[in-house]
């Protein structure tokens, strides 16, 4: 059934407090709710229906204010529990009691088993697994939670707030009791029960609250929680600082579980995370791993306020929260890193999955307008899109301005369950600005495209710049409005200095230079109509414009700058982002015109001027070397295939290997002597200064393999061999492997004989030969399904092997249709488990249109063969249909 967010109406019941209890099997888990109840509207004569939301759960009993009802003072379907006409009192209380069965729960929402330990999912929709209840998020209620378990099997038991009572039971068993004296959703509740141990640290609140934290672990996991708990630590100290939030319990609890779907969960004080986001020690994770767990341990606390104390209205309003706190956990990140670095990454990583996500046959606006299941739609459009909107609000205010805002945000809204214009409101009321059509980010969906014409008049010596915006169609969405478009804009004189912006002129008037928040001689333009123009007096010369500094607004820009114009920003802006833009766009123009050239079969050659512009970047010590790193990447399969109005995978791949093994070559010499340079065998560091220096090692060590060249693998077998932490080594395994022959064989068998008792090490081998572009991989991984430490339960070992083999363009989307195959067969086994994770693997074909004939026929069939197979899961269906639609 698809849910509409204009059908939006408000409860005629709300909840006031929730008694639980929790008797714990395995096989059977009995679950009392005790419910007071009032109506929104009291007095009224007659009492509307209450209906309770249930999915799997066996009924036991129903009472109302003490007394059991009868069969016929209630109706029961496969989603509902209905008591027909509750007391029309001021306040009433509902006691259900229901029977459910964690152990066979493969779904991954509700309560389930992972590890032999019981575990809650209740976001999105999953505490009406648990028991009957109003599951919508602006049923806000006190908890209490009684866990009753065996004491050997679990002998700890968690819930949410404060432990306030605890002690032994006969046969065996014990139980706690626990009182959230904060008013929660039911999509914030949680249950952990288990042979768990904890690393215990503290921390005091700038008022002086001491808070306990405990990361819990199965005890030979507790060595790899000292990262998360630095995390942690540095998340409630930088929210206080640049935010002035502090947290608000005396406890705070994170759980690892190594069976989840998701990333991690935000339920109040009693977080659970992937192990893969918590777990890390230097020989066993990536720079990657620990930069991803200081960003998602962020994210879970900062939900407390953005999320927690002020939630979501509706599930239509997910943005509201999670685009928010993306906003903060970036922030947080590049605090903590380099922010021009972090900047480049999350830029990357929107362009790459997000743009074509906005494009292709599900794309919706950060505000979804329906949805059939809400899973679905924790999108990169809701969280990475929807951060860029946030950050826009700062573009736009300032950090001062943006502050403001949010001090209003908490300060009306705290307790209560809000929309996105609430969010927006206060943004505005707190700066008494008018952001015109700025709401349209939230209702319309598609990357809005923006082109930029210059002209430099030499006698006025003015300089204008004329934008014009287009918002694509998208599915149910054919005609769009302008929007407000922030564009920070800075200018490059001859020198590569900016220039001073004084003034501006637009539509005739003077426009004040805004430079609140941003860098000096940086100006924000606003694009608010179809087409604007700006005009700078006082410009003694020509310059090159710097546009869209910082990456102000989510959009693709489509200017007329000349390579020379590029090659001179690459070398000079004073933005480092967009220096590191730059070089893209010559990137990108390079790799669309070698594709042309490629699909008409002539030979592929590279400028000299690129080596060139490589070579300078590469050298420059002036540099940041995880910038250079950044620098001398050149964009993804992914990213130039959406670029284009036919992708051709073989192309764009035959294209990118290409380039890289002719910079290789060109730039052997600079490469080996940077893997030289930067090699270390001190003890591993988490820190930028080490993560630079190994990114750029690194790097520079996977062009070097391109060339496949003896003295080469000698190298990087050396580097393999001689590593003394995982980012090292993983780096020369990945190097090593990018090429079919014995080398690879045996160094992938190597590393598995020395990990496999390390389950989140074998799952970075998996994914590794996942995303492989060897010829025909598809077979191996066909093997590799029979592996014993695979499991089709695992969500991380199915996103491991399955979900990562689309990073291989030329095998997913192999001509003989082999790679949708196993994809199309990989769904349907999935689904019968866990719907989730089956639909999260269909979004491989959300494109299927943008490819060739031969292509979109054969996904097409994978697509029909899915959707007409039986009992399919809603999840699945949404996703099938919405992209055969399309
Ligand atoms: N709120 C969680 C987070 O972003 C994600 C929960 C996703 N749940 C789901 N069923 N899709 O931190
Ligand atoms: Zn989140």
């Amino acid at each position: 059934k698809e849910i509409f967010l204009k059908d939006y109406n408000k409860p005629n019941y709300y909840f006031n407090t929730v008694d639980l209890t929790f008797s714990l099997g395995e096989e059977h888990t009995i679950v009392s709710s005790n419910i007071t109840v009032y109506p929104r509207i009291e007095g009224s004569s007659s009492s509307p229906p209450l209906v309770l939301d249930g999915v799997d759960l066996k009924l036991v009993s129903v009472k109302i204010d003490g007394k059991e009802l009868q069969e016929e003072d209630y109706q029961q379907d496969a989603r509902h529990l209905t008591i027909s006409s509750p007391p029309s009192t001021a306040r009433f209380t509902v006691e259900i009691v229901t029977e459910i069965y964690p152990q066979k729960n493969t779904s991954l929402e509700g309560l389930y088993i992972s590890s032999g330990n019981f575990v809650t999912q209740c976001e999105a929709e999953g505490f009406r697994k648990i028991t009957y209840y109003q599951d919508r998020p602006d049923i806000m209620a006190k908890y209490t939670c009684r866990v009753e378990g065996d004491k050997t099997l679990y002998p700890v038991l968690l819930s949410n707030g404060n432990l306030v009572e605890q002690g032994d039971l006969e046969g065996g068993k014990h139980y706690a009791v626990w009182e959230d004296p904060h008013k929660k959703p039911c999509y914030l509740f949680a249950l952990v029960a288990g042979d768990l141990q904890s690393r215990d640290g503290s921390f005091v609140t700038r008022s002086g609250r001491k808070v306990a934290l405990r990361i819990w672990t199965p005890a030979e996991d507790l060595p790899k929680t000292v990262h998360a708990m630095y995390s942690l630590k540095a998340a409630m100290k930088w929210d206080e600082d640049v935010f002035g939030l502090e947290y608000d319990l005396d406890l705070f609890n994170i759980v690892a579980v190594p069976d989840f779907n998701m990333g991690a969960m935000e339920n109040k004080s009693l977080n659970i995370f992937n192990s893969v986001l918590v777990l890390a020690s230097p020989e066993t994770a990536t720079d990657v791993n620990y930069a991803q767990i200081l960003g998602v341990i962020g994210h879970e606390y900062f939900h407390n306020w953005t999320g927690n104390r002020v939630t979501c209205r509706d599930w239509f309003q997910l943005s509201l929260k999670e685009g928010l706190t993306v906003f903060r956990d970036h922030e947080f990140s590049s605090d903590m890193g380099s922010r021009a670095v972090q900047r480049i990454k999350d830029v990357s990583y929107l362009r790459e999955y997000q743009f074509p996500e906005d494009a292709g046959p599900i794309a919706h606006p950060v505000r979804p307008h329906s949805y059939i299941k809400m899973d679905n739609f924790y999108t990169l459009t809701v969280y990475e899109k929807g951060a860029e909107v946030v950050r826009m609000y700062k573009t736009l205010l300032g950090s001062q301005g943006f502050r403001r805002g949010m001090d209003l945000y908490f300060k009306r809204h705290d307790g209560q369950a809000v929309t996105c214009e609430d969010f927006y409101a206060a943004m505005r009321d707190a700066n008494n600005v008018d952001f015109a059509n700025f709401l349209l980010w939230y209702s319309q969906a598609g990357t809005p495209t923006v082109k930029v014409t210059s002209f430099y008049n030499s006698e006025a010596k003015t300089y204008s710049l004329k934008f014009s915006q287009e918002v694509p169609p998208t599915p149910g969405q054919a005609v769009k409005e302008p929007m407000l478009i922030p564009v920070a804009v800075g200018l490059l004189d001859s020198n590569g200095k900016d220039m001073p912006l004084t003034s501006v002129y637009h539509d005739e008037m003077l426009q004040e230079v805004s430079t609140d928040g941003q860098p000096a001689n940086t100006t924000v333009l606003l694009i608010k109509k179809k087409e604007e123009e700006f005009l700078f007096s006082e410009i003694s010369e020509r310059p090159v414009p710097s546009l869209l500094r910082g990456y102000s607004a989510p959009i693709r820009l489509d200017s007329d700058l000349t390579d020379s114009d590029l090659f001179f920003l690459l070398a000079h802006d004073s933005d480092e982002f967009n220096r590191w833009e730059a070089g893209q766009v010559l990137a990108r123009n390079l790799m669309l015109s070698l594709v042309a050239d490629f699909q008409q079969n002539k030979p592929l050659a590279l400028k000299a001027d690129f080596v060139h512009g490589v070579r300078s970047i590469l050298s420059d010590d002036s540099l940041d070397k995880e910038f250079i790193a950044k620098a001398i990447d050149l964009p993804g399969e992914g990213e130039i295939m959406d670029m284009m109005d036919i992708a051709d995978p073989d192309a764009v791949h035959a294209v990118r290997s290409f380039i890289r093994k002719h910079l290789a070559s060109e730039l052997k010499a600079e490469f080996l002597k940077t893997v030289e340079n930067n090699r270390s065998s001190d003890p591993y560091i988490f820190d930028h200064s080490n993560m630079s220096r190994r990114a750029l090692k690194n790097i520079a060590l996977s062009y070097l393999a391109t060339l496949e060249d003896a003295q080469i693998t000698e190298l990087a077998l050396n580097e393999y061999r001689t590593a003394t932490n995982m980012t090292d080594q993983f780096a020369a395994l990945t190097a090593l492997v990018q090429n079919p022959g014995e080398t690879r064989d045996e160094v992938l068998a190597d590393f598995y004989s020395k990990w496999e008792h390390d389950f989140l090490v074998v799952n970075k081998w998996f994914g590794l030969q996942a995303m492989s572009d060897i010829p025909g991989n598809v077979e191996n991984l066909r093997k590799l399904l029979q592996h014993p430490a695979f499991d089709l339960r695992n969500p991380n070992k199915v996103r491991s092997l399955i979900g990562r083999f689309p990073n291989s363009p030329v095998n997913f989307h192999a001509k003989d249709g082999s790679g949708y195959k196993f994809m199309g067969e990989m769904v349907l086994q999935v689904d019968k488990l866990n719907p989730q994770g089956a639909s999260r693997l269909m979004s491989a074909f959300s494109r299927w249109k943008h490819y060739d004939e031969t292509r979109q026929a054969l996904a097409k069939a994978q697509l029909e063969m899915i959707l007409s197979t039986n009992g399919i899961s809603e999840n699945v269906f949404e996703i099938a249909s919405k992209s055969l639609a399309a």
